[in-house]
């Protein structure tokens, strides 16, 4: 492809003719102040989540009369895409200890954890054994290694004070002290970070944090991550069996209401499944794949809420969903790369947001909400946008100024993902700047749990983005990574504790999804749609324009 068109190039003469002036400030230390309280109050107002009609309130389930996305309401006001009447509960096509749903970074850690505790292990995972969010995340993982100037009594502030103080402060807790444990023992297990010439390891700032405590492998710390992890797992093959393509689609409960097991649907052969397992782990991941609000998204394709809707019938509350995490830069051109994640590392290392004039207009370390809401009104009520060729709008994302301050070939060896990847479509992100808007990133909420990954139904816990409290409003960068190896060794830990101590008891049950149509009845909400969607429908025409960026409210068409 030929890069930026004629028209863009010509905009981006504006940037370049600010450049050296910037740069220079830059060097001088010299920032554009932070916005105030009041200040940002009044710019989270552009904030999509603060949109009041983006939410209805659910009719069914135990939250009812909760407010949460159209998006997340319709699926959970869907019905299951089995008939329970038809499912054989006694013909079990798989028997473990541990079934853990989900084969991303929380489900893989949590099978390692599980198998050291000496029981058998199946991971059951929709696509293929690593296909997930956590493969997708970019810039590290939050952790205060370094003693003599941090310690998890300060991350825990920044991880408060970034969710709005709204976080269930137990999970904040574990998350902090157990974040050094989970570094050191990631590369116990070959994890390759960035690290500096004497071999200690690199640590940066992230948006939020007072201390430099964000550990990353370059722009690729999330594919680091779950390599290290997926490896591990393989290399047990004989106690952790990995069914890839099997979609759960409904927990099975016994007769006293304690999880034990799933029905899966087979995606290759489109046959139905059962497993009975003594402790069921969800790790499901997050739902950007819904497009909320008509939304791009950095998420993986299969991220769809499965765990959420499954979760939900089966009587787990949910917490935090009314708010999102959109990432302040996605790519908006080309449009091919449309969604995906800019990681804030670029940010941190110099580059600045400008406006269609070459201007900057904001800090580029406002907490991420912030961030994405100023970049939204630039480009609607200030209406300084940047205009696509197909008539959206984004801000400019300034790279080559990396170069120019911390010296050339720094962002080929700092960003080579990125820089590879705009590098097929003809642009040199070393030498021209990037174009972007924000993209639904983050799943906030999700299924309460504690910190030993329990929910209220014996026999499942939960771990990863399916979960809601950690984060409470807002999640700061660094810390989803941290918040699945930290949740998922626990749950992990937790799931065999809870294995060992039960034989194979009770009669296996779907009647809480009966129970579940019971309630929709009732409401009178008559629907076809079924649910866990399991992939984004982008076929579909009606479907693909609401799910499909080139629709979006978000950049104006
Ligand atoms: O900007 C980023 O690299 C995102 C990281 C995160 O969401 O944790």
């Amino acid at each position: 492809m030929a890069g930026y068109t004629p028209e863009l190039k010509g905009l981006i003469k504006k940037v370049e003719e600010t450049r050296p002036a910037r740069v220079e400030r830059k060097k001088r230390g010299e920032e554009l102040p932070m916005l105030s309280l009041r200040e940002r109050e009044e710019r989270l107002k552009y904030h999509p989540d603060y949109k009041g009609e983006s939410r209805r309130e659910i009719r069914v389930g135990p939250n009812k009369g909760y407010a949460i996305p159209h998006e997340i309401v319709d699926i959970l006001e869907a019905r299951s895409r089995v008939d329970p009447d038809e499912i054989d509960l006694s013909a079990i096509d798989h028997e473990t200890d541990v079934l853990i749903i989900g084969g991303g970074g929380a489900g893989t850690a949590a099978a390692l954890l599980a198998q050291e505790q000496g029981v058998k292990v199946i991971i059951a995972t929709k696509l293929r054994h690593g296909d997930a969010n956590t493969m997708m995340a970019e810039g590290g993982i939050q952790a205060a290694t370094k003693g003599d100037k941090d310690s998890p009594y300060y991350h825990y502030l920044d991880v408060m004070g970034g969710g709005h103080f709204k976080n269930t402060p137990e999970l904040v807790r574990t998350l902090v002290i157990e974040a050094p444990k989970v570094i050191a023992w990631l590369e116990s297990m070959g994890m390759m970070y960035d690290k500096t010439e004497d071999g200690t390891m690199r640590t940066l700032h992230g948006g939020g944090t007072c201390r430099q405590r964000m550990h990353c492998a370059a722009d690729i710390t999330g594919a680091e991550i779950m390599r290290t992890l997926r490896d591990e797992a393989r290399n047990r093959i004989e106690d952790i069996k990995v069914l890839e393509f099997s979609a759960a689609v409904e927990l099975i409960l016994n007769e006293h209401g304690h999880c034990a097991g799933a029905v899966f649907y087979n995606m290759e052969t489109e046959e139905y499944f059962n497993v009975r397992a003594k402790a069921i782990i969800m790790a499901t991941g997050g739902s950007g794949r819904l497009h909320y609000q008509g939304y791009m998204t950095t998420n993986h394709y299969g991220a769809t809420a499965d765990g959420l809707v499954i979760g939900y019938r089966a009587g787990v509350e949910l917490c935090f969903l009314h708010t999102y995490q959109y990432h302040p830069t996605g790519i908006v051109y080309p449009e091919q790369a449309e969604g995906l994640l800019i990681t804030e590392k670029f940010r941190g290392a110099g580059a600045n947001v400008l406006n269609v004039d070459g201007e900057q207009f904001v800090n580029e370390r406002e907490p991420r909400d912030v961030e994405s809401a100023t970049v939204i009104r630039e480009c609607t009520d200030v209406g300084k946008g940047v205009p696509t060729p197909t008539g959206k709008l984004g801000v400019w994302l300034d790279s080559p100024m990396i170069d120019m301050l911390r010296g050339e070939g720094t962002v080929q060896k700092e960003f080579p993902g990125k820089h590879i990847l705009f590098r097929r479509y003809g642009i040199d992100i070393s030498k021209e700047p990037m174009l972007v808007y924000p993209t639904l990133h983050y799943q906030n909420g999700g299924l309460e749990f504690n910190p030993e990954g329990e929910t209220v139904i014996p026999g499942l816990i939960v771990a990863g983005e399916v979960t809601g409290g950690i984060h409470g409003e807002n999640r700061l960068m660094g810390n989803s990574l941290l918040g699945v190896c930290v949740f998922g060794r626990i749950a992990g830990r937790t799931a065999a504790a809870y294995a060992k101590e039960r034989a194979k008891e009770g009669r296996l049950s779907l009647e809480h999804v009966k129970k579940y149509h019971g309630e929709l009845e009732e409401s009178g909400i008559v629907t076809d749609r079924v649910a866990p969607m399991l992939l984004p429908d982008y076929g579909n025409p009606e479907v693909r324009e609401r799910q499909l960026t080139a629709h979006y409210v978000g950049t104006i068409r």
